[in-house]
């Protein structure tokens, strides 16, 4: 709900209430941003100004800007944080004093040529440079349900000359003074979402110059109370509608109020008379209950006004991917056969990556030239469709339309068509096409037409493998190079809207060597990411715990790969590789044809498993539970607490292990629920040598009659059953079978491996 009476504007969702009015001489202040109060005069205490400036500066209203809580900070009239916008006048001049000039309630507004959430009440506010005929418009969307409130702004030159935009930031929230966190989540490639927790003093800030979004510091970040933990406390998130460059600033001002900003980087943007510049959407939520309330708000929201479209509540198909299984080494026999592997083991979707097309031996070669390479694909790519449909089985492809090889037909006949110079420091063997040129993009465009109109494709992974360097393009002059990085990202918007719209029930996923490009932009086109190339199943715990703040895992791309794993070589337990997966979309990375028949039985139950709960582990509400050390407890509960599920992963067994509860999450108070656990297989070869303590004749590891006994006798897994109410569960904990620990095993224990996990359920007991 928006309200605006006397230029007080008061926005309102189910928990938040946001609120500013313009003082006196018009200027925009910031009165509250946190929990819905009760009247809405309650959201008018307005911060005192300061009179005795000492040597800070007064404005021509006695108003000193340094302390002043706003919605728009300009440079040159005082205000010495980080501004919302930043520009300089025809005469070199750098001051702005933006003021109010009146407000609008748009049906439909959205920032020119990007994506933007769906939906929501719109407040358009103007306000107008005292001095030049240069207008602001601040954009605030409010999301009710999902108490998200977005907000955007628009430059527009009315003068007669060119004005020049460096900064046009998406959004700016000024909190009163206090003692805040900075939590942000930085990475790189393989290791993505590493959480930082960083006390607030001073300047910070969370950008990457990438030229994508990236995975060294993703979009997504919180601003807490130094209290504010899992469950408890004042948090305030933020996160950005873009996929370029970007820049968040957090900044405790020397009269201690805390100014935050986010938008797309500095730029260079030449505003022509008469001509408009928008910034991306950014989107901010409060919660008075903590990390998880952030959670909380913001998965809901990505799954019902950024997702969209025909897969946005749709289940997502269990896929076998070639890439870890085959790399490179395509022919049309060996993808038929892992389609038919694969549907043996219960997938829906074969997806082909990288290695099909002409040329493309390594990842040197041919990116560029998307036909089927007929060597390896004599039939080409729709009769191999055909093929792997008549298995039963979707085909999907992977594709990487951004870039182009030096050793390609498309360069030889192109060469000019890279962005930067020929001489440049090189990613992956690889350029970036020029996505600034409307006859590039016009390239890009038929090329993947052909692709999905020529045979039965359901889903593109579309990757983009490197950073953006030297973005220098030969399209445009001197004057309007710093602009050729937003443009690109505006070439690839135009690219995926419409492309998404001529194919809108091909699936596709985004990718950038993993989740170097995990945004919200890209998921307004894309409702799936490939989290991060690291598949092992200690890392994942990390990584996908850290995407579960700002993004719900019906987004995120989990797929369980070989042991020892590619990127670690570490051995995981396969099952410990399942219960990772599942707790996103599951898919499986590897050639289920060169597994034992055991392992591919074992793979068979995990699919049907997941595909029994699978509205639950895409769509249900995530939880982080409070957790040892080292140790990870997610729970996904159905919207009506019916059913829960819930994976606890431990990294290292220990001896003689100390006996802990397990605090659960998100169950329903009052519902009484039967808890079992996905029951894991004990193998006799786990316990080496030790059998011989117990065995009548000596078993030597590796020795045949090892691998027979281990055939022969069954151990029994560990089992939980236990019924409780919800309340009792989150508050008194379960205890877990106790782990084997060096002192005999026996159906009291489990056998917990290192890195291993268990997967439990919760069911609602009704009677
Ligand atoms: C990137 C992706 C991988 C795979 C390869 C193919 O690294 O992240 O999943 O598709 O490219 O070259």
């Amino acid at each position: 709900m928006i309200l605006t009476e006397n230029n007080r504007f008061v926005l309102q969702t189910q928990r938040t209430g946001y609120a500013f009015h313009t003082t006196a001489g018009g200027v925009l202040q910031h009165l509250y941003y946190g929990v819905r109060l009760p009247r809405e005069e309650d959201y008018l205490s307005v911060p005192v100004t300061r009179n005795q400036p000492g040597n800070a500066l007064l404005d021509n209203d006695d108003m000193c800007r340094e302390d002043l809580l706003q919605e728009a900070g300009t440079t040159g009239w005082g205000d010495l944080r980080q501004p919302l916008v930043e520009l300089t006048f025809p005469d070199g001049g750098r001051a702005a004093d933006f003021r109010f000039s009146h407000f609008e309630r748009p049906e439909n507004a959205a920032p020119e040529g990007l994506p933007s959430a769906l939906g929501g009440e719109t407040l358009k506010v103007v306000l107008k440079e005292r001095n030049h005929d240069v207008y602001l418009e601040l954009y605030y969307t409010v999301f009710e349900e999902t108490d998200v409130i977005a907000r955007w702004s628009r430059l527009i030159n009315d003068t007669a000359e060119t004005v020049w935009v460096r900064r046009l930031m998406s959004q700016q929230l000024d909190l009163p003074v206090g003692d805040y966190d900075l939590v942000t989540f930085r990475g790189a490639w393989a290791r993505e979402m590493d959480m930082v927790r960083q006390h607030l003093e001073g300047q910070l800030q969370w950008s990457s110059g990438a030229g994508i979004s990236s995975n060294r510091c993703n979009p997504f970040a919180m601003v807490c109370r130094r209290d504010a933990c899992e469950d408890y406390g004042d948090v305030w998130a933020m996160n950005l509608v873009y996929s370029g460059d970007h820049l968040g600033t957090a900044e405790k001002s020397a009269y201690h109020q805390v100014r935050l900003t986010q938008g797309m980087g500095l730029l260079h943007w030449q505003l022509e008379p008469g001509a408009s510049f928008d910034s991306p959407q950014a989107v901010m939520t409060y919660s008075d209950r903590g990390f998880g309330g952030v959670s909380r708000a913001m998965h809901p929201f990505v799954q019902k006004h950024i997702v969209r479209g025909y897969w946005q509540d749709r289940e997502r198909p269990v896929l076998v991917n070639s890439w870890e299984a085959i790399y490179f080494k395509v022919s049309h026999r060996k993808v038929v056969q892992l389609a038919r592997s694969a549907k043996e083991i219960g997938a829906e979707l074969l997806v082909l990556d990288d290695g099909w097309f002409t040329g493309r031996t390594d990842d040197s070669h041919a990116l560029g030239d998307w036909t089927a390479d007929k060597k390896k694909l004599p039939g080409g790519l729709a009769s191999l469709a055909k093929e792997v449909n008549a298995l039963g089985i979707d085909f999907g492809l992977w594709v990487e339309p951004e870039m182009i090889s030096e050793n390609s037909e498309l360069f030889r006949a192109h060469p000019d068509w890279i962005l930067g110079h020929k001489d440049q420091a090189i990613g992956r063997n690889q350029y970036v096409l020029d996505l600034t040129r409307p006859e590039v993009c016009q390239y890009v465009l038929e090329s993947m037409r052909a692709i999905l109109g020529g045979a039965d494709i359901r889903y593109i992974k579309w990757d983009m493998n490197r950073i953006l360097g030297d973005t220098f393009s030969p399209a445009w002059p001197a004057a309007r190079q710093g602009e050729v990085r937003h443009r690109y990202i505006l070439g690839l918007y135009g690219i995926l809207k419409e492309l998404t719209a001529e194919f809108p029930q091909v699936l596709f996923e985004s990718c950038a060597s993993g989740g170097n490009r995990f945004d919200l932009g890209m998921l307004c086109y894309m409702p799936q990411v490939w989290a991060s190339d690291n598949t092992d199943a200690a890392c994942r715990a990390a990584i996908q715990w850290g995407y579960s703040y700002g993004y719900p895992q019906s987004v995120l791309g989990c797929h369980v790969s070989d042991a020892p794993n590619h990127q670690t070589l570490r051995r995981t337990p396969l099952e410990s590789r399942f219960a990772m997966a599942a707790m996103g979309l599951l898919g499986y990375e590897l050639d289920p044809g060169e597994l034992s028949a055991d392992k591919r039985q074992r793979i068979k139950d995990q699919i049907a498993f997941y595909k029994a709960h699978r509205r639950l582990f895409q769509f249900g509400r995530l939880y982080r539970c409070p957790s040892a050390e080292g140790e990870k407890l997610t729970m996904v509960v159905t919207p009506d607490g019916t059913e829960a599920a819930g994976v606890h992963f431990a990294a290292l067994n220990q001896p003689n292990p100390i006996q802990k509860p397990l605090y659960c999450r998100g169950l329903h108070r009052e519902k009484v629920y039967h808890l079992t656990n996905r029951l894991t297989e004990v193998h006799m070869k786990d316990f080496g040598s030790l059998v011989n303590y117990m065995a009548p004749i000596r078993i030597r590891a590796g020795s045949l009659v090892e691998k027979v006994a281990d055939q022969v006798i069954k151990l029994p897994p560990d089992a939980i059953d236990q019924t409780a109410s919800g309340a009792a569960f989150c508050q008194a904990g379960f205890y877990p079978v106790q782990p084997f620990g060096g002192t005999g095993f026996n159906e009291g224990t489990r056998l917990m491996k290192d890195f291993d996990s268990r997967l439990y359920l919760w069911t609602e007991e009704t009677e």
